[in-house]
């Protein structure tokens, strides 16, 4: 069953092209949810310009304005709360999160992170596919747990590396199949089809027992 619509929140640290993905599909009617709220941790980025000209509810939770990372997750948690998500997605958010605010959140946080999970959890994704001279190179959506880019995966697209590839054309070509991937996963959340129970992820209520490969046009 669907749910009504489904409150999504959305954080970012930059750019936001992946928040705009999930804007253009809900605006074209193709996504059951509702961007009730952008928060980044970081003032005048791109990603809160993207989100002022959709009209939704912006603001910054300035991580530099804070002594700890856990008074600063304390204050993320409440601007979050604030507006009863019911899923919280990370869209090229660059902090670490507490234990706490994670557990908080248990099942109903996603991320997507630019490597084959579980290879390269981390930064320098890219590079480190090229220097491996892996031959493939994708994109995981998974559910955020305590452990960095650790949680269960949910769905993968991946493309061929070519010979001439850089980390530059990689990262242009994996944003391309990102665009499509999370907002994707992010309509099985709202259509009620996945699920974290302990540390894994259902789909349609039965494991997961390797990620769904979604193809894309690369
Ligand atoms: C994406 O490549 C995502 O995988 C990673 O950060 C990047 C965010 O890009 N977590 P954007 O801000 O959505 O353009």
């Amino acid at each position: 069953m669907t749910k009504q619509t489904c409150r999504v929140v959305v954080l970012i640290s930059g750019n936001g092209s992946n928040l705009q993905a999930l804007i253009d599909q809900q605006a074209a009617g193709l996504l059951p949810i509702d961007i009730v709220a952008v928060i980044s941790n970081r003032p005048n980025v791109m990603g809160l310009q993207r989100a002022a000209k959709a009209n939704i509810p912006h603001q910054v939770v300035d991580h530099t304005e804070f002594d700890s990372r856990e008074l600063f997750d304390t204050a993320l948690q409440q601007c979050i709360q604030q507006f009863t998500p019911d899923l919280v997605v990370l869209a090229g958010y660059m902090r670490i999160m507490t234990a706490d605010l994670v557990r908080r959140f248990a099942g109903k946080m996603l991320n997507i992170h630019p490597s084959l999970l579980p290879k390269y959890p981390g930064l320098h994704t890219h590079r480190r596919a090229l220097d491996n001279k892996d031959l493939q190179h994708g994109s995981s959506v998974h559910f955020v747990t305590e452990e960095l880019d650790g949680g269960p995966v949910i769905a993968q697209s991946q493309f061929d590396i070519q010979p001439g590839d850089t980390e530059d054309s990689l990262a242009i070509r994996i944003k391309q199949l990102e665009h499509k991937l999370y907002p994707k996963v992010v309509g099985w959340f709202a259509e009620n089809k996945i699920a974290l129970q302990g540390n894994q992820a259902l789909y349609n209520g039965e494991k997961l027992l390797q990620p769904k490969m979604i193809q894309t046009d690369l």
